[in-house]
């Protein structure tokens, strides 16, 4: 029986309104929630209503039932983070709740705030008893004594040094197995069937390293701007936004060496050792006209919204294979995608042989798929190869209707499954890879909104490179 009470610290943000509480009233729709409660925790005198109602527009269909439900177990305790006597009611509140809705005790506590927060709320939590180390327990939602599970929001620090101290600070209170590090992406569909796609299929494998793989494209291109983060947005940029973290977590998941069992710890153990052995080899960088007139954006700003790298991963496996990464605001698409390109073969025809390779290109966003490009004869024309797809298509064949990314991950928290949360170690080699891009200092090329970036970077290391996207 999944039972569960839902403590949200920052519950009047967007995150919360525009993820949190939608993933909770899918999970109820989907019956993933025998019993459970949703506390509300944050700084302003707002109530349990106006938290809910801001939501309600963000959830696609509304069942009156289900929502009367959600809004019964609901409740808002206001709290600053940082006055350490507040945290005694609120622990007073959460068991007043429990007592109420007949719930065991298992509890997620859900940082839904900036990194700023989390030394202050993890030590005020671990001092209050509120969670305490000797409550965990992995894989426990079997266990007969009530467990306690804490998530940290992306993104975790704002570099190398942050981030250690945040991971100290954490370890100090809680066990590595109740601490679960946010990140998205890992909770996308088809993210989360890379490993699953390579390590189940025969004629992957076999094929996966620098004798058949000629480079890797990671593509992460967004179409809009930065949706009145100016100020956040400037202090990070696009290499601390989205490369450090939902970028490289791709990577490792498909640069990985076989893990033992496809489980969090063999997982992540294989990803850490992929992140440790990245080195960083070039970088354009760029930034769209209008970035330095936005609000909460310094007019001299120096911050990057484009980045295209070269990485190399310096193990036996990948060793002169290229990994490309592209990202960008306000570029002319939304794409999300990864494109594995296999050496050419030899030829064996007198005439027509193919100009292009193979390619696996994994689509993750905002279409959900991979296919294969394959050579074939041209049936029209003799002495022709042409190129054809062969597609899989996720919401052609599942529908489109598949789980957001926070409900799949809320699931996984409540179920004790860490596969597709980061672990210290991979956060900390992270950083480190945006420490060696950060030393090179680019120069920054100015590009047009709506266009694929600055042209600059179409080439990378001496080399030219045709984007897939
Ligand atoms: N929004 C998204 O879709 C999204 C997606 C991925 C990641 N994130 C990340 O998630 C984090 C949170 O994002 P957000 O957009 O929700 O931020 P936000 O809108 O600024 O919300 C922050 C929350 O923290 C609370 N808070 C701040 N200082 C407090 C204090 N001293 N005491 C008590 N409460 C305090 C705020 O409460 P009051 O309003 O009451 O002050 C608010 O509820 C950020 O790091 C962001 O980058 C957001």
């Amino acid at each position: 029986m999944n039972q569960v009470t839902f403590i949200v610290l920052g519950a009047t943000g967007d995150l919360c309104k525009r993820k949190l509480i939608p993933a909770i009233y899918k999970l109820i729709e989907n019956k993933k929630l025998d019993l459970f409660a949703f506390i509300g925790v944050s700084f302003d005198q707002t109530n349990t209503e106006e938290i809910l109602q801001n939501s309600k527009k963000f959830i696609s269909k509304i069942d009156n039932k289900l929502w009367n439900k959600l809004e019964k177990a609901s409740y808002y305790h206001q709290l600053d983070f940082y006055n350490k006597q507040g945290y005694k009611a609120l622990h007073d509140s959460i068991v007043n709740v429990e007592k109420k809705h007949n719930l065991n005790g298992n509890r997620i506590f859900y940082l839904a705030t900036i990194p700023k927060h989390f030394k202050e709320i993890t030590k005020n939590l671990n001092e209050n008893k509120i969670i305490s180390k000797h409550q965990s327990e992995s894989n426990c939602s079997m266990c007969k004594h009530p467990w306690a599970r804490i998530v940290y929001e992306k993104p975790f620090g704002s570099d190398f040094t942050s981030a250690k101290q945040i991971n100290n600070c954490i370890k100090k209170s809680f066990h590595e197995n109740q601490i679960y590090r946010i990140d998205h992406y890992l909770g996308k569909e088809l993210v989360s069937n890379i490993s699953l796609v390579r390590f189940t299929n025969r004629i992957f494998e076999p094929l996966w390293n620098n004798k058949n793989i000629e480079s890797v494209q990671i593509i992460l291109k967004e179409k809009i701007g930065l949706e009145g983060r100016g100020n956040f947005y400037n202090k990070y940029g696009a290499i601390k936004d989205v490369i450090q973290n939902h970028m490289l977590q791709i990577l490792s998941l498909i640069a990985m060496e076989q893990p033992k069992k496809l489980e969090a710890k063999y997982i992540r153990n294989a990803k850490a050792k992929v992140l440790k052995n990245v080195k960083f080899k070039d970088a354009v960088l760029g930034q769209y006209k209008e970035f330095t007139k936005e609000k909460g954006v310094d007019p001299k700003s120096n911050t990057e919204t484009f980045a295209a790298l070269n990485l190399e991963i310096k193990n036996k496996r990948w060793a002169g294979v290229p990994f490309y990464l592209k990202t960008g605001k306000y570029l002319d698409k939304k794409d999300t995608s990864v494109h594995i390109k296999f050496k050419m073969v030899k030829c064996l025809l007198t005439k027509g042989c193919p100009t292009d390779s193979n390619y696996l290109t994994l689509k993750i966003n905002p279409d959900q798929g991979f296919f294969l490009e394959l050579n074939i004869k041209d049936p029209e024309n003799i002495n022709t190869i042409m190129p054809i797809q062969m597609n899989f298509c996720h919401s052609c064949l599942f529908g489109p209707n598949t789980p957001e990314a926070y409900e799949h991950l809320l699931l996984n928290v409540i179920n004790g499954d860490q596969s597709a949360f980061v672990r210290s170690d991979e956060i900390e080699h992270s950083w480190k890879i945006v420490e060696q891009i950060k030393k090179g200092k680019f120069k920054l090329f100015k590009y047009e909104k709506n266009s694929s970036g600055p042209e600059q970077a179409n080439k990378l290391n001496g080399k030219g490179i045709r984007w897939r996207s």
